[in-house]
């Protein structure tokens, strides 16, 4: 750690309590400190009287010391400073924290938590340790327990390290980890890049909102020095990702894209979204752009085809790992597990819904639960369904209801006989449906056959098409 680098980080670290950078003064106090120098030599250095050198100093060392939880003079600076091993962590809370040795300081007490986005990357790499990483996670969720999900975890490895893929999208139907596994795969492949940053776009950001919050924390720059063209602002984030290697991850993207149209377009206000996304999937960098959404965004379909470093993971259930979850909710009657773990179709989110539902009225007797012979709809689950199926489209729609009605799988003839649609407008439909992991496929005497889960047809049938009881 050379001079230079302790004043970068003193600098950082004054800024995010004072939103003000170390001025001469304090510049010529900290390099003074560090050489051993006393008052009377930093106060001709800095140009100032030696009393108003000690007054800056004492507010210094306070500054410091509060941020570092430890006392900061001018005698203990040095080796305070050689000690500390920073790494730059924003929690998914927001708060920002510095690690020290093992110990994380939470520096509560910044000014603002937009403050904490804009520390400069302050990266000492003593020999024996890692790389240091910058990570903004403060949009992401608090890590939570996570079972099984091992081969899809390396696959993302394989496609993000080994492949150097620069798109991937995790797609799957609400609640079925797309969240926790990218959060989960962080730690596998963080070492692998400079910057990594998290942003959902839950709340429908705009392109432009979406690139400055990225470009702020990727280039280090304060709101006024971001500009402000969406094409400057396109070009200058390509040159952070080409300069640096960044993981950006972009959750719930399902948001920028459009209701009842089939799956993929964007909603009209988003659509230049699809310019980010093409740039990143198609031009020359080295970084790496994770996006979850319920369904893929139409360019991510054609880049998906073009390129072979933007690749689809599309999420199914935990599998037999989903039985770890109605243990961790203390469910009894392990036997019959597996039928409550069919029926929801092993996503976690509704498992976890209906393990507390049936917990909360059942004491846990799973046995019990499944005698009623009738599948349960807790008001949270019924909820999340109706996000999803309020983005059909009307053709979508009408299949969901036709083979709802089928108690067995059909196939596209048997649809076809079934629902007013033209062969191509049978395809599309079903093939956007698909995309949103509303209907299942499966293969029968060389025919294909599409069917809907418990769940889907229980709530297709009941809550949303009702007049199709
Ligand atoms: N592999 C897993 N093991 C245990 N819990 C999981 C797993 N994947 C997801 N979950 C839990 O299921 C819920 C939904 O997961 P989430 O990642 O938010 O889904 P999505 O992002 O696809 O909507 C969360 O409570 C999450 O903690
Ligand atoms: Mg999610």
């Amino acid at each position: 750690m050379d001079v230079e680098e302790i004043l970068k980080f003193a600098d950082n670290l004054v800024f995010t309590k004072t939103r003000k950078h170390l001025d001469n003064v304090q510049e010529a106090i900290l390099l003074g400190a560090w050489s051993g120098q006393k008052y009377p030599k930093i106060a001709e250095e800095a140009y100032c009287s030696e009393g108003h050198a000690r007054d800056v100093a004492s507010d210094l060392w306070k500054i410091l010391s509060d941020i570092l939880g430890e006392a900061v003079n001018k005698s203990n600076f040095r080796s305070t400073f050689k000690r500390l091993q920073i790494s730059n962590v924003s929690s998914p809370i927001g708060k920002a924290f510095v690690g020290i040795y093992n110990i994380n300081v939470c520096t509560d007490n910044f000014h603002s938590p937009e403050v904490s986005k804009d520390r400069s990357p302050f990266t000492p790499t003593p020999e024996n340790t890692q790389p240091q990483i910058r990570q903004d996670l403060r949009d992401a969720p608090d890590i939570s327990s996570f079972y099984g999900r091992t081969s899809e975890l390396a696959t993302l490895q394989q496609w993000i390290v080994q492949e150097g893929c620069r798109l991937v999208a995790i797609l799957g139907i609400s609640g079925i980890g797309k969240t926790a596994i990218a959060l989960h795969l962080l730690p596998q492949i963080q070492h692998q890049f400079d910057y990594i940053i998290w942003r959902s776009l839950g709340t429908s950001p705009t392109l432009e909102t979406t690139l400055k919050s990225l470009i702020k924390f990727l280039s280090n720059r304060h709101e006024t020095e971001v500009p402000a063209s969406t094409d400057e602002l396109l070009s200058l984030l390509m040159e952070k990702l080409r300069s640096h290697r960044c993981l950006i991850i972009l959750d719930d993207v399902q948001t920028i894209l459009s209701h009842r149209q089939i799956a993929g377009n964007y909603r009209p206000e988003y659509e230049n979204y699809s310019t980010l996304f093409k740039l990143i999937g198609s031009t020359c960098h080295n970084s790496c752009l994770i996006l979850n959404s319920w369904e893929p965004p139409k360019d991510i379909v054609a880049l998906t085809r073009e390129s072979a470093r933007v690749r689809n993971l599309k999420l199914d259930g935990l599998g037999a790992a989903a039985g770890e979850i109605l243990r961790e909710k203390g469910l009894l009657d392990e036997s019959k597990w597996e039928s409550l773990i069919n029926i929801y179709r092993c996503n976690p989110l509704w498992l976890k819904i209906i393990a507390a539902m049936i917990q909360e009225l059942l004491s846990g007797r799973v046995a019990e639960f499944l005698k009623y012979d009738t599948l349960f709809f807790p008001e949270e689950l019924k909820a999340r369904l109706q996000q999803q199926c309020d983005r059909l489209s009307e053709l979508e729609k009408q299949l969901m209801c036709c083979i709802g009605n089928e108690i067995e799988p059909v196939s596209i003839s048997q649809l076809l006989e079934k629902v007013q649609l033209s062969p191509s407008e049978l395809f599309n439909a079903l093939q956007s449906l698909g995309g949103r992991a509303l209907v299942e496929k499966q293969e029968q005497d060389n025919q294909t056959l599409f069917t809907l889960s418990p769940v889907i047809r229980q709530y297709v049938k009941t809550e949303y098409f009702s007049d199709e009881k």
